[in-house]
């Protein structure tokens, strides 16, 4: 008999830029304080690039993270490199061909946009490629310098988010681990909601614009507790489980407010969410990868766990993915 190929993440790695900037440093230079960031999305600090320091330069540190765990050999073989991202360094080349010729991969390479859940959406195709055998190892990566597009003058957005990469890589792994669901979905007709374009009109009222994050905060919101609610539910149920088998909750970390209403609609403890918010922000496609590895180090992930991922974002666009993490290096 023949086995079943599943795609499981082997190997993780992350990085966060060195500079913090805590609420209390934001509410020296525009109007606004600790007190109302804090309650309304449970932001505290968010780790800012540098003015050299670019998404394919955090990709890259988080890889070196990876090698640093598991040994500078945990990149032989890879084929493909994909990084996950809303802030690529250019146009074009991709940011993943940068990452496959600093490590000198002889791999395949190429940037994802899927906002926020850029990086689910970049696990789903890692795990079409390793099951298909059209790869075999997989570097999915969620790199983000969003700081650098944000508009310091409006306190609705630039309080939320920060810099930071996480790195994955995604190869077969024996039953019973590997990824066990995928959910993905779009809304185009969202996009007015959340965006940020080099130049032009509005796409909420058709005024000029320049090359910020543009947000509906309250509708964002909105989507996002309705999505996280509806994709988790179905990416427990595609999987064959009930949410008293997930081990951890891993979702973005956008807002505290927002991981709290899943949290409580899945029935799920306190003790059993991920939460990275209040240091990182919302670091976009970097999130999840970013709560994943710190999970890891604090020891809240053993072999066989099932844990549940979800993230939501612009376009509008959502995803949401149960694992059973192990078969791992
Ligand atoms: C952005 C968000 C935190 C705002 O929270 P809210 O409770 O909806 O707040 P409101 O938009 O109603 O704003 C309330 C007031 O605070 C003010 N305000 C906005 N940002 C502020 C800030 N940084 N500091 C102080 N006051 C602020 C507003 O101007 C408004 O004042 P007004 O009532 O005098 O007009 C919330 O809507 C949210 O988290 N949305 C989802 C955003 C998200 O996750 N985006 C990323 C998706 S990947």
């Amino acid at each position: 008999m023949t086995k079943t190929l599943r795609a499981g993440i082997t190997a993780i790695g992350a990085y966060a830029p060195a500079k913090v900037l805590t609420n209390d440093d934001l509410s020296k230079f525009m109007d606004t304080n600790d007190e109302w960031i804090s309650t309304r999305t449970g932001i505290r600090r968010r780790h800012v690039a540098a003015d050299d320091e670019f998404t394919s330069n955090l990709a890259v540190s988080a890889v070196l993270d990876m090698q640093r765990r598991y040994g500078e050999e945990v990149l032989e073989g890879v084929d493909m490199v994909i990084v996950a991202t809303n802030t690529p360094d250019a146009y074009f080349p991709s940011t993943a061909a940068m990452v496959q010729n600093y490590f000198s991969l002889k791999a395949g390479a190429f940037d994802l946009l899927a906002a926020c859940p850029g990086w689910v959406y970049a696990l789903s195709v890692a795990q079409a490629y390793v099951e298909s055998g059209i790869c075999k190892k997989v570097l999915a990566i969620g790199s983000e310098a969003l700081t650098k597009l944000i508009d310091w003058n409006d306190r609705s957005t630039a309080v939320l988010f920060g810099d930071g990469a996480g790195a994955t890589l995604v190869e077969a792994v024996e039953e019973p681990f590997g990824i066990k669901s995928m959910i993905l979905g779009a809304d185009g007709e969202g996009g007015k909601y959340l965006y940020a374009r080099a130049t032009g009109k509005s796409l909420l009222d058709g005024t000029e614009i320049t090359d910020h994050v543009y947000m509906n905060g309250r509708e964002v919101f909105k989507f996002a507790v309705r999505v996280m609610n509806t994709s988790t539910i179905e990416a427990i149920e595609q999987a064959g489980l009930n949410s008293a088998d997930i081990s951890l909750f891993v979702p973005h970390q956008a807002n505290l407010r927002i991981i709290s209403a899943a949290r409580e609609r899945l029935g799920l403890p306190e003790e059993k969410v991920v939460v990275t918010v209040d240091e990182y922000g919302n670091n976009s496609t970097a999130s999840i990868p970013l709560a994943l590895t710190h999970a890891v180090d604090g020891g809240r992930i053993k072999s066989g766990d099932n844990l549940l991922l979800v993230s939501f974002g612009a376009g509008l666009t959502w995803a949401a993915s149960v694992l059973t993490w192990g078969g791992t290096k």
